[in-house]
C-alpha cells in the first residue's frame, strides 16, 4: 500500500532556498553533467580562501581522495572571522544550561573567546599544527570554543562523549597519541553535579601520552588536582590575550577525528578533513534547515556525536546562524522541557533523534499543547529510523501539520546528511528519508551484480562517488579504511562506499532506510559495535562465552541483547548477583549506554561445525520469531530448542 504523502507547506516554499522539484532536479542534473563544475563552484562561493585551489578533485589514489587540492583556509576563520563585519553582535551560541541559566554569546564574544583558548593551548600547553587533543566535555560553550581554538591553531581534535567510561576514554586517547586533554570538572544533570574530572584522572597514568590536561570549572565540585598536568582553564584564560592569527591549513588538512564502532571490536578513528567537510556542513544547513538571517536553530545532540560536531557548532556557524547549546536533560524537570524552549528562544528549526520523539511522546504527548511552538518551521530527526507513529505524533502535535520533517539520513563517515527531504521542495512520506542530496551520489545496489537495485527489494545503501565531507582515513589504520567501506560492493567493477545499512525503494524511488546489515546495533542512534560489548563482557572472570545482538525496543529502537555462557565451573548461583557484576564490568569498559537490556545464561551457542556463531539464529530467538533456518548443521542442533526455552519463559 502507498504511503500518504505530505507536500511542503506553499508558505514556506515561497522563500526556501530550494523551492520545488525542479529546483531540486536541475541541481541533480548539474552534479550529474558536470560533476566538478557543481562541487568547485559551490566551493568558491562558500568559503573564503586565503588561497584558491587548483583542482576540485583527485581521485588518482581513490579511496584516498584529496578535494580542493591547493586551497588554503582555516576552519575557525569561517566559523567566526568572516562573520565579524555583518554579524559581530549577533548571537552565536545561545546556552541553556540544566538549571535554566542562559548565556548569550554573539560571534564578537566567540572569536575572543577561541582566540584566547587557542593562545592558551599553543604557549601554555606547547600545542602544534597537527597535534592531537582530546575533548571530554558537558554540553557548556567551552566545548565549542575548545573545538574551534583546535581548528584555529591546526591541532585534530578528538571528542570523547562524556557518558564514555576512563577505559573507553583511555583507548581513545592512546590510539590518537593525544598529548592534551580538554575537560571540565563536571556539570549538571538534573540540577545535580555529576562529575566528569574523575574518569579522566583514572584515564591517564604515567605511560599515558597525555601530558596537559585543562579543566573548566563548571559546578566547582571539589576534585583531585595533579601539579604539573592539570591547570584551570579559569584561571590561565583570564591574562590570553583575544587575538590569535588562524594558522594557514591545507584544504586536506585533518581537522577532527571522532572514534566510532565498526563490526570489529576496536572503535575506528574516522578522519575527517578541513574544506571539504566545512563546505558539506554549511550547505546542508542551509539546504536541509534552511535557516534564516533571523533564525534560532536546535540541534539536541550532544558535541560527543558527529551530529554535535556538524550540527551544533560547524555547520551552523559557518552559515553564521545562531546554534542553542542545552546542557540537560530533555525531560526534565519534566516532558514539556523542550517546547517550553521553543517557546522562550522562539526556536525554527529543531533538531532530535527518533528516541528522544519517542520518549518525549510517550511521557508527554499532551505537552506541546501547552507551549507556543508557531515559531517552528522545520523539524528534524537523525540516527536511526522513525517510526509512524512517532512522526505522526512530532508531526501533528509538534509541527501543527505545517512544518516538514527532515528524515535526515547520514552518519559519522559522512560528514553531514546525504539522504534527507529538502523542505520546501520534497514532498514527505513518514518514516522515509526519501532522496539524496543534491550532489550525492547515493543509490542502492544489489550487492551481487551492482546494479540498482529493484523498487521494493532491499538492497544495500552506496554512495558511488566521493563526495567532499566523507571521512578520508581511519586513523592509523589505512588499510581498515579500505576493508571497512570499499570491500562489499563494485558498481561497473569499481569498488564503491558502502555505508554498511540496507535500503530499499519505493514506487517513487524513495530512499527507506532498512538498517544495518553488519554486526553494529543501533541503541538510541548510538552506534555500538556487537563486538565491542561482546570484548568487554568477556573481561568478566566467570564469562566463558557470549554473543550480543540487537533486538527491537519501544523506545530505544534496538536493545542489547546478550547470550552468556559462563565457565563451567561457575555455575549461575545468584542470576540477580550475576547480571549486576557484568553491568559493571560494562560500565567500566564502555560506560552505561552500553549496558544490557536483556541477558540470558545459556548452556552453550548454536555453532556451525568450523565453531561460527549462528548470530541471525540468536536474533530470531530474541526477537521472538520462528527459526526458519536449517539447523541441522550445527554442531548441537538441540541448543536452539534449549535457549528459546530459556527466553520464552
Ligand atoms: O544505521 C544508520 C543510522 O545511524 C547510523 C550512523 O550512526 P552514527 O555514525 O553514529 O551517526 C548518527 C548520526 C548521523 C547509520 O549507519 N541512521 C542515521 N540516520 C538515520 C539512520 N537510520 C535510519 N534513518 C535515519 N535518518
Amino acid at each position: 500500500m502507498s504511503k500518504q504523502v505530505f507536500k511542503p507547506n506553499k508558505e514556506f516554499s515561497k522563500n526556501a532556498r530550494i523551492k520545488n522539484m525542479c529546483e531540486y532536479q536541475d541541481l541533480q542534473d548539474f552534479a550529474a553533467e558536470d560533476y566538478e563544475g557543481f562541487w568547485g563552484s559551490y566551493a568558491k562561493e562558500k568559503l573564503e580562501w586565503i588561497e584558491p585551489f587548483t583542482n576540485v578533485l583527485d581521485e588518482s589514489n581513490a579511496p584516498f581522495v584529496k578535494w580542493f587540492d591547493g586551497g588554503k583556509l582555516n576552519v575557525s576563520s569561517q566559523c567566526i572571522d568572516r562573520h565579524l563585519d555583518s554579524r559581530k553582535n549577533k548571537a552565536a551560541i545561545i546556552f541553556e544550561g540544566d538549571r535554566g541559566d542562559k548565556q548569550i554569546i554573539t560571534y564578537l564574544e566567540l572569536y575572543y573567546n577561541v582566540n584566547k583558548l587557542a593562545n592558551l593551548l599553543k604557549e601554555d600547553f606547547g600545542v602544534q599544527k597537527g597535534d592531537r587533543v582530546v575533548i571530554y566535555m558537558p554540553m557548556i560553550p567551552e566545548a565549542a570554543y575548545a573545538m574551534l581554538a583546535c581548528a584555529r591553531i591546526g591541532a585534530i581534535h578528538s571528542i570523547v562523549f562524556g557518558g564514555f567510561s576512563s577505559e573507553a576514554l583511555k583507548d581513545r586517547i592512546e590510539d590518537a597519541e593525544a598529548k592534551v586533554v580538554i575537560t571540565a570538572d563536571g556539570a549538571y544533570r538534573k540540577t545535580k553535579p555529576y562529575m566528569l574530572k574523575p574518569v579522566v584522572d583514572a584515564a591517564i597514568d604515567e605511560n599515558s601520552p597525555v601530558k596537559k590536561v585543562l579543566v573548566v570549572e563548571r559546578n566547582n565540585e571539589d576534585v583531585t588536582w595533579v601539579a604539573g598536568r592539570d591547570y584551570s582553564y579559569n584561571e590561565l584564560i583570564k591574562n590570553k590575550s583575544g587575538v590569535c592569527e588562524p594558522e594557514v591549513m591545507d584544504a586536506e588538512d585533518p581537522l577532527f577525528l571522532l572514534y566510532t564502532s565498526g563490526s570489529t571490536g576496536k572503535p575506528k578513528g574516522v578522519q575527517h578533513n578541513s574544506a571539504g567537510y566545512i563546505l558539506w556542513a554549511q550547505m546542508t544547513m542551509e539546504w536541509v534547515f534552511d535557516v534564516k538571517e533571523n533564525d534560532t536553530y536546535w540541534c539536541t545532540a550532544d558535541v560527543g556525536w558527529i551530529t554535535g560536531h556538524t550540527y551544533i557548532v560547524y555547520g551552523p556557524l559557518a552559515m553564521g546562524a545562531t546554534t542553542v547549546m542545552f546542557e540537560g536533560v530533555i525531560t526534565h524537570p519534566d516532558a514539556g522541557r523542550p517546547w517550553k524552549m521553543v517557546e522562550e528562544h522562539r526556536i525554527n528549526q529543531f533538531y532530535t533523534a527518533p528516541t528522544a520523539i519517542r520518549v518525549l511522546h510517550k511521557m508527554g504527548e499532551h505537552e506541546p499543547a501547552k507551549y507556543d511552538l508557531s515559531s517552528l518551521k522545520v523539524l528534524g530527526t537523525v540516527g536511526e529510523p522513525i517510526d509512524p507513529p512517532a512522526w505522526k505524533w512530532y508531526y501533528e502535535e509538534v509541527g501543527a501539520s505545517k512544518c516538514a520533517i527532515v528524515d535526515t539520513y547520514w552518519q559519522t563517515e559522512t560528514g553531514g546528511h546525504v539522504v534527507s527531504p529538502l523542505p520546501g521542495a520534497t514532498p514527505i512520506k513518514a518514516g522515509c528519508a526519501t532522496l539524496p542530496l543534491p550532489g550525492i551520489m547515493a543509490e542502492i545496489l544489489d550487492p551481487a551484480t551492482g546494479e540498482l537495485a529493484e523498487p521494493g527489494e532491499t538492497g544495500y545503501m552506496c554512495i558511488t562517488r566521493p563526495w567532499p565531507s566523507q571521512i578520508r582515513g581511519v586513523w592509523g589504520d589505512p588499510e581498515r579504511y579500505i576493508k571497512s567501506y570499499f570491500g562489499d560492493v563494485k558498481k561497473d567493477g569499481k569498488a564503491v562506499y558502502f555505508t554498511g545499512d540496507g535500503a530499499r525503494y519505493d514506487e517513487d524511488g524513495y530512499i527507506t532506510i532498512t538498517g544495518r546489515t553488519d554486526d553494529v546495533i543501533n541503541v538510541s542512534g548510538h552506534r555500538m559495535g556487537t563486538a565491542e560489548v561482546e570484548a568487554a563482557i568477556k573481561k568478566h572472570p566467570n564469562v566463558a562465552e557470549v554473543a550480543v545482538v540487537g533486538k527491537p525496543h519501544d523506545i530505544k529502537g534496538e536493545g542489547i541483547f546478550a547470550y552468556i555462557v559462563l565457565k563451567s565451573d561457575k555455575g549461575v548461583a545468584d542470576e540477580v548477583e550475576e547480571v549486576k557484576a557484568i553491568n559493571k564490568v560494562i560500565q567500566k569498559e564502555i560506560g552505561n549506554i552500553a549496558l544490557c537490556d536483556d541477558m540470558v545464561f545459556a548452556p552453550g551457542l548454536p555453532k556451525t561445525r568450523s565453531g561460527k556463531i549462528m548470530r541471525r539464529i540468536l536474533r530470531a530467538i530474541a526477537k521472538g520469531e520462528e527459526i526458519t533456518q536449517d539447523i541441522s548443521t550445527l554442531e548441537d542442533p538441540s541448543i536452539v530448542e534449549t535457549i528459546s526455552t530459556m527466553v520464552n519463559k
